[in-house]
């Protein structure tokens, strides 16, 4: 279990991560995302999400090159979009996502969905292809470890049939109102770390009221509480926040702990908060 913000989780292969991460979705590249990522920082995050889609590589570049600390203090995340699920699309992309992070490596590079619509031997194929492409680049220590995003087990389990390296790594949408326990077990089963996406609901589960009466027993916000539910299931949570006390709090989750019926409760909480976005209906 993880005793503080230094606490790093060891991934199949060795390489360690910052147990709590600093999402980026949905904050353009601009001096905004720079600022909070160079606060973050500061507040003493290691850990960042982006994605070729989210398009803001830049600024987490820059706010990571400006904090005056070497590269290897922090693991930076991206995860290649649907429309470069080809083994060259990848290699570019890969190429573009360091050139924007002015970056030689990354530490984790993900398929960002695993695009499963029509027929499934074209969409199998097609996820194969890709990661051969990822398995290339961790051959080649372009990367320190490889993984996917928002893959269920008939999503992995294909991959795994044809994959020469295993993903490391599967980031999920994880919350109490949404654990995907069946995902979540079939990964630690066959050894692959998972990262929660969305720990917060994207803000919507902070207003539950079991979320607030376990906060309020606990003397901390709804927000630590999801947080601490995700470390003390072993999950990697990747939380976003503009705002410096936002941050600030969420790093703040090593002073409580969640007892074994607060757990239960909010493992078995109705479904709350979902994004809507599941792999298997989404369009991309
Ligand atoms: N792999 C994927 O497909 C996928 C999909 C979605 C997201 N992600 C990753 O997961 C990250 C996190 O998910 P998310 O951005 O959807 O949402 P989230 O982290 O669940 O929630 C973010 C929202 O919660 C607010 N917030 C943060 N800390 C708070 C606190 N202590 N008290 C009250 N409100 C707080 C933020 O407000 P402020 O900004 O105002 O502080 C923001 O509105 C993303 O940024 C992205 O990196 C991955």
């Amino acid at each position: 279990m993880f005793q503080s913000l230094d606490d790093k989780f060891e991934l199949c292969n060795g390489v360690q991560v910052p147990c709590i991460g600093f999402g980026t979705w949905q904050i353009p590249n601009d001096t905004a995302l720079e600022s909070a990522v160079a606060s973050a920082v500061q507040l003493g995050y290691r850990q960042f999400d982006t994605a070729q889609i989210y398009a803001n590589a830049g600024a987490i570049g820059r706010a990571v090159h400006n904090s005056g600390l070497p590269r290897e203090s922090f693991f930076i995340t991206s995860k290649v979009w649907g429309s470069s699920r080809t083994y060259d699309g990848v290699m570019t992309a890969f190429e573009e996502t360091l050139g924007q992070l002015k970056t030689p490596y990354l530490d984790l590079f993900l398929i960002h969905w695993p695009a499963a619509q029509g027929e499934p031997m074209i969409w199998q194929s097609q996820n194969a292809g890709t990661w051969r492409a990822l398995e290339d680049l961790y051959d080649q220590g372009r990367v320190r470890a490889i993984g996917v995003s928002n893959f269920l087990p008939h999503h992995l389990v294909p991959l795994l049939a044809r994959a020469r390296i295993r993903p490391m790594v599967n980031q999920l949408e994880l919350h109490p109102g949404y654990p995907q326990f069946a995902a979540v077990n079939f990964c630690f089963k066959h050894g692959i770390a998972v990262q929660a996406w969305s720990p917060l609901g994207r803000g919507g589960l902070l207003r539950n009221p079991l979320l607030n009466e376990i906060a309020a027993k606990h003397g901390v916000s709804p927000a630590q509480i999801a947080l601490r539910w995700c470390l003390q299931h072993g999950f990697l949570p990747i939380a976003k926040a503009l705002d410096m006390q936002h941050q600030k709090q969420n790093l703040d989750v090593f002073g409580f702990a969640l007892d074994l019926t607060d757990m239960q409760r909010l493992d078995e909480m109705p479904q709350t908060a979902f994004s809507g976005l599941h792999p298997d209906t989404v369009t991309f």
